[in-house]
């Protein structure tokens, strides 16, 4: 179906000619997220008519392989009818086989360009995009720059080529592995070129948390630490590993979600408003709110964060396995599959609000939200009584998969006597807008087309990022401790509900 506000989109942003290179091009994001997102963008009438796409690979495909496997991917992952979409695109695919360490690929790679350009009007942009296991991305980085690859002659709007990489994560695997990265990435380019995906941030809901603060004016006078009690934001899963055991048992969901998706969730919902809505001025914002979360201590750790490990049970139905049992995942891991952590932003603003933040895999369902908890009510005209029944004012944003935003708030019971229940006052993306959101992706990449880096972290937004983890991190490590069990299809261990405190509790969403 396609995107009914892509004529709005369209009208003042529209994408320069430009070649996309993918690395990693027979993996499985190719196929699944990156090929069929482009096709999204195609069906909204929003690739630029010289554009064109180089998948490069080590694997000795045919162009004809290459793109089978790409129209597959579009058929079972694609919108509808970007099957057909991709029938008329696939002429401006070619696959281009070659090794990441190898000079000599990279030298053929620009002449495969410069004849792309010819042919397809691409006009000498080039946009790469690694999509590798991230131990390939030093070695690409590096023949990018040798090569001359990553030069542009004008970043201005109109004139000259451009040239930038989009990044995708991990983004290291500590603070200074991703230092080093980020050293490796601008040896070659400018920051203005680096777009380090955070896929979450290509999330319309999550964009929305910027519309609801800053487009309103209700919110904001509330919006800090004399009305908000504390915040949960929850990314759960009903999904396990998924096969990649090799990669997550050393990473853990700490890596995997927290560092990246609820932390940059976070800085939007914490930051002050920005100047402008220019990129800079949005993640200049976000960077702060990182600065201003406390480290926290070896010995603060165990108090401040609880760390979980499903073990078999039952998930949509069917029985599962429990983590240490999943395929390449070390016998003695005591790697964790869901977080749950307690993180203070101390500003202004923020002082003595908790933020709390879990995520696990194998819960009970899939749902990503933000909960903003108000204070009760200083004082109570009906009585403790009533008291029980009255629960917080809860604004709730709900990133997915029910988009939409909800109210919590006390109501009269009708009848005699004086009741009070809590009702809900609701807003949702599907009725109001009859559409489905489009796949982050498909934003993410037309971000990078247009060089917009406002949905993209920033080097030091990644760095700050990391020395929060990294605090956790040594805390568990230093502890030697394991992670508790949590049975898969619950919601995650019982220690997580002691981390809020009295009188506070965990949303079952
Ligand atoms: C990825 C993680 O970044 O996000 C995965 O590596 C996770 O482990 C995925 O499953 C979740 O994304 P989404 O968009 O399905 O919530």
């Amino acid at each position: 179906m396609p995107n009914p506000l892509a004529d709005e989109l369209q009208t003042d942003r529209r994408a320069r000619p430009s070649a996309l290179v993918i690395f990693g091009a027979s993996g499985d994001l190719t196929r699944r997220k990156l090929v069929p997102s482009l096709m999204g963008l195609a069906q909204d009438g929003l690739l630029p008519p010289g554009f064109a796409v180089v998948g490069f690979a080590r694997r000795d495909w045919s162009q004809a392989e290459f793109r089978r496997r790409l129209e597959e991917g579009v058929e079972a992952h694609g919108r509808e009818g970007a099957g057909d979409a991709f029938a008329e695109w696939q002429g401006r695919f070619s696959y281009f086989e070659g090794d990441y360490d190898d000079p000599e690929s990279y030298r053929k790679l620009a002449v495969h360009l410069d004849e792309v350009d010819q042919r397809q009007g691409t006009q000498g942009n080039r946009i790469f995009y690694l999509a590798t296991p991230p131990a390939a991305y030093q070695t690409i980085l590096g023949h990018l720059h040798e090569s001359g690859l990553s030069t542009e002659t004008d970043t201005g709007p109109a004139g000259g080529t451009f040239a930038r990489v989009i990044v995708e994560k991990p983004f290291g695997k500590d603070l200074d592995t991703a230092q080093a990265l980020n050293a490796q990435v601008l040896a070659g380019f400018n920051e203005h070129q680096v777009f380090r995906i955070d896929h979450y941030l290509g999330k319309e809901t999550v964009q929305n948390i910027l519309a609801l603060r800053f487009a309103n004016s209700i919110f904001e006078p509330l919006w800090n630490h004399h009305y908000i009690d504390h915040v949960q934001i929850t990314v759960a899963e009903s999904i396990g590993i998924e096969g990649r055991g090799g990669y997550f048992d050393n990473a853990g969901i700490i890596r995997d979600m927290i560092q990246n998706h609820l932390l940059q969730v976070l800085t939007l919902v914490a930051m002050e408003p920005p100047v402008s809505s220019s990129g800079d001025s949005i993640r200049d914002e976000k960077v702060k709110v990182l600065r201003a979360i406390r480290s926290l201590t070896p010995e603060k750790v165990a108090a401040s964060t609880v760390r979980g490990r499903y073990t078999a049970g039952w998930s949509r139905g069917e029985a599962v396995p429990g983590y240490l049992d999943e395929e390449d995942v070390a016998a003695d891991s005591t790697t964790e599959t869901y977080a749950a952590v307690k993180l203070y932003v101390d500003n202004w603003r923020w002082a003595g609000t908790p933020f709390f933040l879990r995520s696990g895999k194998r819960l009970p369902r899939r749902v990503t939200e933000i909960a903003i908890h108000f204070h009760r009510p200083p004082h109570l005209l009906y009585g403790d009584i009533h008291r029980s029944k009255l629960h917080r004012n809860v604004l709730l944003l709900r990133v997915q998969p029910d988009e939409g935003v909800s109210l919590r708030f006390g109501s009269k019971v009708p009848g005699p006597h004086f009741q009070i229940r809590d009702v809900r006052m609701d807003f949702s993306y599907g009725s109001e807008f009859g559409s489905r959101s489009a796949d982050a992706y498909e934003r993410l990449l037309f971000d990078a087309m247009l060089g917009d880096p406002t949905l993209f972290a920033r080097r030091d937004e990644v760095e700050e990022a990391w020395r929060i983890v990294d605090s956790i991190v040594e805390g568990w490590c230093a502890s030697e401790g394991r992670p508790a069990d949590y049975e898969a299809g619950t919601w995650g261990p019982e220690e997580a509900e002691e981390l809020l405190g009295p009188a506070r509790e965990w949303r079952r969403p």
